[in-house]
Order: structure tokens, then sequence, then C-alpha cells
């Protein structure tokens, strides 16, 4: 201070003045300044009633991050404006800025208070400068400064009458909103400064533009810049250069009232703002707790590739030794529309698919791109209660929609666009960009697998990415285990759209090449029934196999009919409805698909429910697909599983369709009696269910076999009837066994069935039940159960 007076003095007396008058100034000068800020430098929490602020003064947030009060831009020492600007931060970094258009000079006193009915105003003691614009109907309203920078008019219940961050300038800070508030009729958007010493609105405006997905955009006027790429909710961790542990959270909420961006830091301690400066450019700065300066730690448009449709429908644009180039999205199905103009660097024509679409075949289908920034969606359309499955038939069905995304991978949620894709943009990081499924011919799609059903209809088979999957299941996690079926584990797993998934890990023994794998899933893909699981795709990645099949919530029978309290959910009409439903599945893979398909390891537990509780066969086509062949199973596996085996098999390696019609009956008797063939105990004779069942029903005492809970719901001529068929299926030579049609015409009709021969009893019979046979108590049935996980291989 001292230092000044002394230069300004000399300043005095060089131009002319003599030395008692020069002093004289500066004594005024000093008791003004002196005088000025004893009288006004007032610091306010609130402003309510009489309240007034006024040159000098402030209105200070509680902990003092932030202050309101009047300010003169850096390098316009003319003007003074009111603002939100940071409190303990040296120099003037303002946040807000309220009379930006209306600047004030000194020459008047200004006064910002509150006017009835409660409205904030700022005057110049003579004209309005700026208000609130608040309609209050209560007059007590009081003004306060948050520490997140929000100024807000409360009323006396607190409620907020107006706020700051409804109306944003150029900064964005965390907590505030961009987007639409559509009960309110207020646009939030940043709207840059004309120049760096004049806050009156720029032209600069970054926001939301379309009314379908959101997306951000910065434009010069109506020109479009740069295009931020569709909201989505996204945890950034390290999301600063400057220090790494800085976590960062967007928010995206869309619905019928509001949709809106926002963006939080999880330490309050740390400065943000994101501030849209007057030469078009977003940038984001941070200032750590023990920070000195502001830190710049991101700037967008990041450099020449963000430009808007740089490339043109299906471009993407590549930094190649810092020079760009466009290319087309894809190589192999996309060529520039013009390739002269193309390759001499106007890329304005874009590119267009190199097979038209002709949605008459309905044969089309999705090629996925990974790590894009999605295309504008400006002709878009979107739902966010969709699953990407139901996205996918959606666009499918529309021969003018072009491609479909989930475009947060947070929620479920689809967007269909409808016109050609422009500003795509692939990323290196795989975190940055999403999937978007770009619509194909025919012809074009050998990125998944694709086969024909017949003429009219077509099947495909999405190839998964085996990291898809790991994130569905978590990496495969230990509590996402369904079970340990045939050849692998299976894990329960959710797609990003939403859509629960099966997920059966082959095991890595299988030496199988991947083309021969593929011809085999295609296969399996083809059997399509009511009863049968269906496959909705596969993941071949280096020596990882996975089979990706529908998810079914009641998981298998064996959980229901072996289970004491369980087995009541399951009443005889249900029961009788699994039976019929497992007869026309297997009748499906025996006879009905252009495949033979014999199942070899049919059993309660590869039984799924699905919600209804309706019957589906899993793993069939594994055995013939995957399975070692009859002539290795004793040397390493066995397919099959005691107890619904065969004796042709378990004693000759035979298999045939017969053999599943053995396993088969069974089942049958399984349901029917809720009690398992393997293992079974009695405690007068030494049978296994089937040959017990064939004794009693020798005896005519067949109704004994029923499950107690079964006792009311049941229907005993459809009972007998199927113990009858049970006994049918499962009779010692495979030549008397009943294919299956014969098995579903005896299971409703009404006819009067054949009586069934000798049962085979391998197993149970001669096994192991005859080593335990004298011991019926709990210890003898545990030590049965071992042996027989000993025997079973899987
Ligand atoms: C404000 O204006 C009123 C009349 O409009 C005047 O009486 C008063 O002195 C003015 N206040 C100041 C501080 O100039
Ligand atoms: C206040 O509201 C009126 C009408 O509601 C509008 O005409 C005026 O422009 C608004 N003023 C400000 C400063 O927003
Ligand atoms: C304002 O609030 C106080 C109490 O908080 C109450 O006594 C007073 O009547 C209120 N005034 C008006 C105009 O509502
Ligand atoms: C200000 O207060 C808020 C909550 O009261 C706290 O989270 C924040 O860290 C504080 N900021 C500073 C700079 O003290
Ligand atoms: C705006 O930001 C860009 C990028 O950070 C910077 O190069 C430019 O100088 C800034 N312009 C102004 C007027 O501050
Ligand atoms: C392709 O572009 C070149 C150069 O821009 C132009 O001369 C030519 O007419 C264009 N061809 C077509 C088919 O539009
Ligand atoms: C989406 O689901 C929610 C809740 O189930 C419902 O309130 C909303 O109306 C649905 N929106 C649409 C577009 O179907
Ligand atoms: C396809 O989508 C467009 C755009 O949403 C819509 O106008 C048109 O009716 C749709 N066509 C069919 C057949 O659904
Ligand atoms: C449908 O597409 C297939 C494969 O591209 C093609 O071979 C066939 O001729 C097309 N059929 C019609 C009717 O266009
Ligand atoms: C079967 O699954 C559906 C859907 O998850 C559920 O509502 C139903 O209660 C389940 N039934 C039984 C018997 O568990
Ligand atoms: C079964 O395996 C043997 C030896 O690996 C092989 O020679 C034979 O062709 C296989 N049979 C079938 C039907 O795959
Ligand atoms: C099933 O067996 C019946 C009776 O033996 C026979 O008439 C019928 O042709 C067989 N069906 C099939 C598909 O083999």
């Amino acid at each position: 201070m001292s230092l000044v007076i002394i230069i300004f003095l000399l300043f005095l007396i060089k131009s002319g003045l003599d030395v008692s008058s020069c002093i004289c100034i500066l004594f005024l000068l000093l008791f003004y300044l002196l005088h000025f800020h004893k009288i006004h430098a007032v610091k306010l929490n609130t402003i309510s009633g009489s309240q007034f602020m006024t040159n000098g003064d402030s209105l200070v947030s509680p902990n003092g991050t932030f202050k309101l009060g009047f300010f003169q831009p850096a390098g316009n020492s003319e003007n003074i404006y009111l603002g939100i600007l940071y409190n303990k931060v040296p120099g003037t970094t303002t946040v807000w800025v309220a009379n930006r258009n209306h600047p004030l000079t000194a020459a008047s006193p200004l006064v910002l208070k509150i006017d009835y009915p409660g409205v904030l105003v700022l005057t110049n003691n003579v004209t309005l400068i700026w208000s609130s614009n608040t309609t209050s109907t209560s007059g007590n309203v009081t003004a306060k400064l948050h520490d997140t920078g929000n100024l807000v008019l409360v009323d006396f219940h607190d409620k907020v009458m107006w706020q700051s961050f409804d109306y944003p300038t150029d900064t964005l800070l965390p907590g505030m909103k961009l987007g639409n508030d559509y009960l309110r009729g207020i646009v939030w958007r940043l709207t840059s400064w004309k120049s760096s010493q004049d806050p009156a609105l720029g032209e600069m405006t970054w926001g939301r533009d379309t009314q379908s997905y959101p997306e951000s955009k910065l434009k010069q006027g109506e020109v479009v810049k740069f295009r931020g790429g569709p909201w989505k909710n996204q945890r950034i961790i390290g999301a600063s250069q400057f220090d790494r542990n800085l976590i960062m959270t967007f928010s995206v909420i869309i619905t019928d009232k509001e949709v809106s961006f926002s963006y939080n830091l999880d330490r309050t301690s740390i400065l943000s703002r994101v501030t849209l400066n007057s030469s078009g450019h977003l940038e984001s700065f941070v200032r750590l707790e023990d920070g000195k300066n502001w830190q710049l730690a991101l700037s967008l448009p990041m450099d020449v590739c963000d430009t808007y449709n740089i490339c043109s429908d299906y471009g993407i644009c590549k930094l190649d030794r810092l020079q760009q180039s466009c290319r087309c999205l894809d190589e192999k199905t996309f060529v520039p529309r013009n390739k002269t103009s193309w390759e001499t660097g106007d890329w304005s024509g874009g590119c267009v698919r190199r097979t038209p679409l002709d949605c008459k075949n309905g044969s089309e289908g999705f090629i996925k791109y990974s790590n894009v920034k999605l295309p504008e969606t400006k002709s878009s359309w979107f739902n966010m209660n969709m699953s990407l499955e139901e996205c996918e038939v959606n666009c499918l069905n529309n021969c003018t929609c072009m491609a479909y995304a989930n475009p947060d991978a947070t929620l479920q949620g689809c967007v269909l666009w409808f016109n050609e894709l422009i500003d795509i943009r692939v990323y290196s990081a795989s975190n940055e960009g999403q999937d978007m499924f770009v619509r194909m011919a025919s012809s074009e799609l050998d990125g998944s697998l694709h086969i024909s059903k017949n003429k009219e209809e077509d099947i495909k088979l999405p190839l998964f990415s085996f990291s898809t999957i790991a994130t569905a299941t978590a990496s495969f996690s230990t509590k996402n285990k369904l079970g340990e079926g045939g050849f692998g584990l299976v894990f329960k797993g959710v797609l990003e759209g939403g859509l629960e998934i099966a997920v059966k890990r082959l095991s890595k023994t299988s030496n199988q090449g991947v083309n021969e794998f593929k011809n085999e899933v295609i296969c399996i893909s083809k059997l399509q029934h009511r009863n049968l699981v269906k496959l909705i795709g596969c993941c071949i990645e280096e020596d990882e196999k996975l089979l990706i099949y529908e998810y079914m919530p009641n998981k298998s029978l064996d959980s229901f009919i072996f289970d004491r309290e369980r087995c009541v959910l399951l009443d005889w009409r249900k029961r009788f409805n699994i039976i019929i439903g497992i007869a026309r599945g297997l009748h499906y893979l025996h006879h009905d698909s252009r495949l033979r398909i014999i199942h070899r390891d049919l059993k309660a537990g590869n039984i799924l429910l699905d919600a209804n509780m309706n019957p589906k066969i899993s793993d069939f086509g594994l055995a013939r697909s995957f399975g070692d062949n009859g002539s290795q199973a004793n040397t390493q596996r066995v397919v099959g599983t005691y107890g619904y085996m065969p004796p042709e098999y378990a004693r000759d390696g035979l298999f045939s369709i017969k053999s599943d019609v053995f396993s088969f009956g069974v089942l049958l008797l399984e349901i029917v009696s809720g009690k398992k063939n393997r293992g079974f105990i009695h405690p007068e004779h030494d049978n296994n269910l089937i040959g017990h069942a064939w004794s009693i029903y020798n005896e005519g005492r067949s109704m004994e076999l029923l499950d107690d809970s079964l006792a009311e719901s049941c229907h005993p001529p459809e009972v007998l009837r199927s113990i009858q068929v049970g006994l049918l299926c499962g009779q010692q030579n495979a030549d008397d066994r009943p294919n299956m049609s014969s098995v579903i015409t005896m299971l409703v009709g009404e006819g009067v069935l054949p009586k069934p021969k000798q049962p085979a009893f391998f197993i149970g019979g001669n096994l192991v039940v005859a080593n335990v046979s004298s011991g019926v108590n709990e210890q003898a049935r545990s030590i049965n159960g071992v042996t027989f996980s000993e025997l079973d291989a899987r």
C-alpha cells in the first residue's frame, strides 16, 4: 500500500502539482477508501425483509466457498456486474452472472434487495436492472447462497421460489443440470460470454438440442460445432489427471417431467467447474485442496475428429500421425458414395452400404460395432422400458430403421435411428464408447452366425464377446453359478439390456476346432420348440467356448419334485402338463427336427421350468456335438446319468432313440412318485424305483406309487395311465419300448394300453442297492449317495 502511495505521489508531483495539494488529494483519497470499507464492506449470510446489499458487500455461503457480490471482469474496469464467485480463490472466477446484458457503473449506488411480494431485484436506485422474476404469494422471502454455489430464494416454508442453478450462464457446477424441466418450462443450457471481458450473451451454447434421446451439442448460433454423444449414467474413476483418486459421477434423468444431465464429484472439497468459453470450447477445471491454480482437466472439442459430422454419413474419423482422415464405418460393408471425391479428401458424400438394404427379403440383420460414440439422435426414437432384444425386433420390423442401441449400459433402454447415421466416432479406449447394431443386408452378415431355418424365416445366432459375457456374469462369479451340467458349469447372467441369460461354459478339455464348434452350435440353434430351452447365442474366444441360453426363472424340475417342501407347488395338473411337455419336446428331437437328435442325458435336472412352469428340455444336442462318442465312454466320461441309463447303453455303449425313451420312462415315474430312481430305497425289497413300480403294478396297487402330496389333486385314471406308459418305456428290450409319438398318443388318449414286460433293473438292482440291501436308514442313504456320486463322473 505504502509503495503505491509513494509512486502515486511522485506521479502527481511530476505532473506539476505542488506537494501540499498532492498530500491533500491523497488524504481525501485515503479517507474515502477507509470510509467506504468501514461503512459498506458487509458480509451477509442471507438477504431478507428490509436487508439489502450494495457495492462492496457480499452474500457468503455457509462455509465460505462461494460469494455473491459485485465484480468487474478482468481487463474491463468500466462495467460492474452482480455475480457468484469463488470466495476463497484469488482473482475473479465467476460461475454465474445476474445482469449479463445490463452492466452497471459505480456512478450510482447499486442495491440488491427483496421487493414485495418476494422478488429479488437489482437496481441502481433509479431503474430496475435485473430481477428474479418470481411471483411469490407470501411476502416472506429470503435469499441464501448455498455451498454448492446455488443462489436460492426460499419462502418461509423453505420452499425454493427461484434458484440460480435454473438459469445457468457459462458455467456448469457439480449438481447443476443441463436439459429440460417440462413442468416449469425451463431449459437448462450454457451460453458463453461475448468475450472473456464481457459477460453479455455470446453466440456459443452448450445444451440439449433434440427432443429425442438426449445428447448435448455445442452450437455457434444455429450451427452445430460439436456433439457430446448421447447421455449416459457413468462413474469415472480417476476422473482427473491431477488426482487419480477423484471419482466423477454422471447422472441422467429421463422422465415425462424432466430430462436432465448433471455431474458430481465424490469429494466436495475439490472445486470443479465446466465453462463454455467465448471461443467455443468447453473447459473442465479442477482445483485440488492444496492447489494454487485451476488445472485444465479436459477441453472439448478435443481434436479435429470431434468436428461435427466431419466424415458425413457412415463415416468415422481417425487421427493418424496427427492427420485426420475419414473412413467408412466398416471398410468391408460400406463404400464411399463418390470414390473420386472421397480420395481427394472431400468427405461430404459420406459412405453407403455396399449391398443396399431391400427390406422385402426379411432376411436382414445387424452388425455390432463396439466402442463407438453413438450417432446423432436427431431423428431417432427411444423407449427406456425396452430391452435390447425387443429393440432389435422393433428395428428389424421397420424398414426405415437403420440401427439400434442401448444408449446407457446402466439401464435398459432402446434407441432406434431412422436416417443415415452421422457423426460416429470410434474410440480406442474400451470404456469410452458404446455398442451399436447397424442394419445390414443378409449377404453382409458374416459377423454373426446367420442361417436359414426355412424360406421365410431366418435364425440369427449372435456371437457374443467374451468380455460381454464376463460382465454379464460378474466374471463367472460363484454366486452366479446355477449348476454344473454336462460339459461345463452354468452361470446366470444379465446382459446390458437387462435380458437374463444362462451361460454354459464348456469345459476346456474339448479340442474341437472353431469351425466345427460353430457348425454344431448352428445345428443346435436350429432346434426350436416350445419345450426346448432356446439357445440365444454363443461365444468363441481363444479356448473359451460358451453357449448362451434363455434363463429359466423356476430352475429345474428336480428342485421341485425331490424336495419335500417345494413338491407341493406342483400339483397333479402341473405335473401331467410337464410330462406331456417333455414328451413333446423329446418327440420333436427324435422325429420332427431335421436332425435326428438323441438327447442321451434326459433327467429331472435337465428339465427347466419357465415362469409359467412349462417344461423345457435343456442340454439337447450337446452329447452328439460335444460329447465323447460311445467308444470313448469307458476311458473318459460317461455320457448319461446313472439311474436314467438303459441297460443296453450301460452294458454295450449302444445308444438309440429308444435309450432316451427309457430315460423318459424313469423320469415319468419320478415325476409321479416324487422319488429318485437312483438311490431309491424300499423297506421290503431291493428294487429300484422302476422295479418297485413294476412289482406293485403287477399287484394292481399302482396308486401307491403316487407322491403323497398329490393325493388330493390327482386324477387317478391319468395317474394309472402315466405309470403304465412309464413302465412301457422302461422295458428291458429296446425294441419293445414305444416311440415318442406313441407315448404322446397313449398319454393323452383313452384307448387300452399294452401290458408292459419286465423292466430293466440294471443300475439300481444289481450295482448298488444290493450293497446296502439291509441297512435301511439315513446312513445307508448317504453311503448310497456317495457311492453314486463317485460312480457319476460329473
Ligand atoms: C435513491 O433515490 C432516492 C430517490 O429516488 C433518493 O432520495 C436517494 O437519496 C437515493 N439514494 C442514494 C444513495 O443515492
Ligand atoms: C419476467 O417475466 C416476464 C413475463 O413473465 C417476461 O416478459 C420478462 O422477460 C421476464 N424478465 C426476466 C428478467 O426474466
Ligand atoms: C413472515 O414470517 C413471520 C414468521 O416467520 C411471520 O410472523 C410474519 O407474519 C410473516 N410475514 C408475512 C408477510 O407473511
Ligand atoms: C462446505 O460444506 C459442505 C457441507 O456442509 C461440505 O461438504 C464441503 O466440503 C464444505 N466445503 C469446504 C470448502 O469447506
Ligand atoms: C477457450 O478454450 C480453449 C481450449 O482450452 C483455449 O485454447 C482458448 O484460448 C479459450 N478461449 C478463451 C477466450 O478463453
Ligand atoms: C464425384 O466427385 C467428383 C469430384 O468431386 C465429381 O467430379 C463427380 O461428378 C462425382 N461423381 C458422382 C457420380 O457424383
Ligand atoms: C416405463 O415404465 C415405467 C415404470 O414401469 C412407467 O411408469 C412408464 O410409463 C413407462 N414408460 C413408457 C414409455 O412405457
Ligand atoms: C417406422 O418408424 C417410423 C419412424 O418412427 C414411423 O413413422 C413408421 O410409421 C414406422 N413404420 C412401421 C411400419 O412401423
Ligand atoms: C434374399 O436374400 C438372399 C441372400 O442375399 C438372396 O439370395 C435372395 O435372392 C433374396 N431373395 C429375394 C426375394 O430378394
Ligand atoms: C415361477 O417363476 C415365476 C417368475 O419368476 C414366479 O412368479 C413363480 O412364483 C415361480 N413359481 C414357483 C412355483 O416358484
Ligand atoms: C468315435 O471315436 C473314435 C475314436 O476317436 C472314432 O474313430 C470314431 O469315428 C468316432 N465315432 C463317431 C460316431 O464319431
Ligand atoms: C411309432 O410307433 C408306431 C407304432 O409302432 C408306428 O406306427 C409309428 O410309425 C412310429 N412313429 C415313428 C415316427 O416312428
